[in-house]
């Protein structure tokens, strides 16, 4: 019989150590990242010689948890909660994600209505059907976001919430939205999808409503190619989104304690960012401010350099200091004349699109919606519909937010790019000026 000591009664250890192993992700890793940065060919080949000739690389641990390195999510959650100024922030890998862990948050489910407007990517309807909610879908005015007055006619007895969206970079009205919110006790989720960094009334996008909900996917002002933030100063809701985000109440911040607050422990799903997102995420926010104001500078000059023309105006906005400045927009008189203007601009190298033309599908307009429209439904249940009498849905139609199409449809936008110089101002307004003299003078 073997009489040597075991390690549990004092013995020396069989095993003193393992390895050592490479890390899982190393220098091949490493090399595919780079290799997505265009360097001059003689710089890849020494850049790929120094990380080959590494000993012992130590690569990252890319899961934002038991992370024995600092965490770049995390980083970034605290460097977008002071950009914000949000007492808390919790990183996820989409705005879609942050939409439905807010309403999950917020405890909106069946039978609840949401009050969305009719030009948003459809993102942010799609989300309150995925929680089970009905969305209701209103009108936007001049300033192409939501419109107050007729969030307050669309209010009725299961609403819960009210999502402003702020469209293109420009602030929603956020000083009637959230009168109307006190007033009927609803809860405020701003959309910030695009425009990150925007304020309203010298306040943060974001740090206004119940929640914000920021993008960061590659289209967006601040970008890490997917991810999102969840924003708000409410630390139940934080703690409800973070349960949401990691499948089962993961973080509380003992994985698995019990309920210490009846809501605390759910099922959810898993929305977390890796680590990878995180770390590009928190150099963007870092450069936020900066690429903001480039922004603002370009769009200033652009449009202070383009003429006065009859039946041509610009996009209200709410405030203009907080608009993060990603484009100008435009009305022009007549649907005919925006598209013939625009072919005619997009011709001479302006950087400018349209937003609505009936023969053009595009999920940014609430038209095309016909998931919604036709009440689609993913499961037999035909839920979030069946959770309320026919009779009491909302009455959807293509025609039910006249304004947003009327304004969608004479709308020219002309994208603005941080880097612009003044030359490129110039151009850009020069380009638009004659256009608009030539088809409207
Ligand atoms: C207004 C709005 N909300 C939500 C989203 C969804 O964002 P993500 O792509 O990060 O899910 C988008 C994206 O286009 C958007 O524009």
């Amino acid at each position: 019989m073997n009489e040597e000591k075991l390690a549990i009664e004092g013995g020396a250890r069989a095993i003193c150590e393992l390895g050592p192993f490479p890390t899982k992700i190393g220098v091949d890793e490493l090399l595919e990242i780079l290799d997505m940065w265009e360097f001059r060919p003689e710089n890849a080949a020494k850049i790929k010689q120094i990380i080959e000739s590494e000993n012992n690389l130590k690569g990252p641990h890319l899961f934002r948890y038991y992370n024995p390195k600092p965490s770049k999510v995390a980083a970034a959650e605290k460097a977008m909660a002071d950009l914000v100024s949000t007492e808390y922030c919790l990183a996820v890998n989409s705005c879609t994600s942050a939409l439905v862990a807010s309403y999950r948050a917020l405890g909106i489910g069946a039978g609840d209505e949401v009050i969305v407007p009719g030009y948003t990517f459809f993102a942010t309807s799609a989300t309150v059907v995925s929680a089970n909610a009905i969305p209701v879908i209103v009108d936007v005015d001049e300033t192409l976001c939501i419109n107050p007055e007729a969030i307050e006619k669309a209010i009725t007895k299961r609403t819960k919430a009210i999502v402003p969206v702020h469209m293109r970079g420009a602030p929603a009205q956020m000083d009637a939205i959230m009168d109307i919110a006190e007033k009927k006790g609803l809860a405020v989720i701003e959309d910030v999808a695009q425009a990150g960094g925007g304020s309203f009334g010298g306040r943060r996008l974001g740090s206004i409503g119940t929640i914000g909900c920021f993008s960061f996917d590659y289209y967006k002002v601040i970008v890490s190619g997917e991810g999102g933030f969840v924003t708000t100063d409410d630390e139940w809701l934080y703690t409800r989104a973070q349960s949401w985000h990691d499948c089962a109440a993961c973080w509380r911040p003992d994985r698995y304690a019990r309920e210490q607050k009846e809501g605390e422990l759910f099922c959810g799903e898993n929305y977390r960012m890796s680590e990878l997102e995180g770390a590009v995420a928190l150099a963007q926010i870092r450069k936020a401010d900066g690429m903001i104001a480039g922004y603002r500078r370009a769009k200033k000059m652009i449009k202070e350099a383009i003429e006065k023309f009859d039946g041509v105006s610009f996009r209200r906005l709410t405030d203009e200091a907080g608009d993060a400045g990603i484009c100008l927009v435009m009305f022009l008189p007549d649907a005919d004349t925006t598209r013939r203007a625009l072919e005619a601009m997009q011709a001479e190298g302006v950087p400018a699109g349209g937003v609505y033309d009936s023969k053009v599908r595009d999920w940014h307009v609430y038209y095309y919606w016909e998931h919604i429209l036709d009440k689609k439904s993913v499961a037999p249940d035909r839920l979030p519909w069946s959770a309320v009498p026919e009779s009491e849905l909302p009455k959807y139609s293509q025609d039910m937010c006249p304004r947003a199409l009327d304004l969608l449809s004479r709308a020219i936008i002309v994208d603005i790019n941080y880097n612009y110089s003044d030359r490129d101002c110039a151009a850009i307004a020069n380009g638009i000026n004659k256009v608009l003299r030539a088809m409207l003078r």
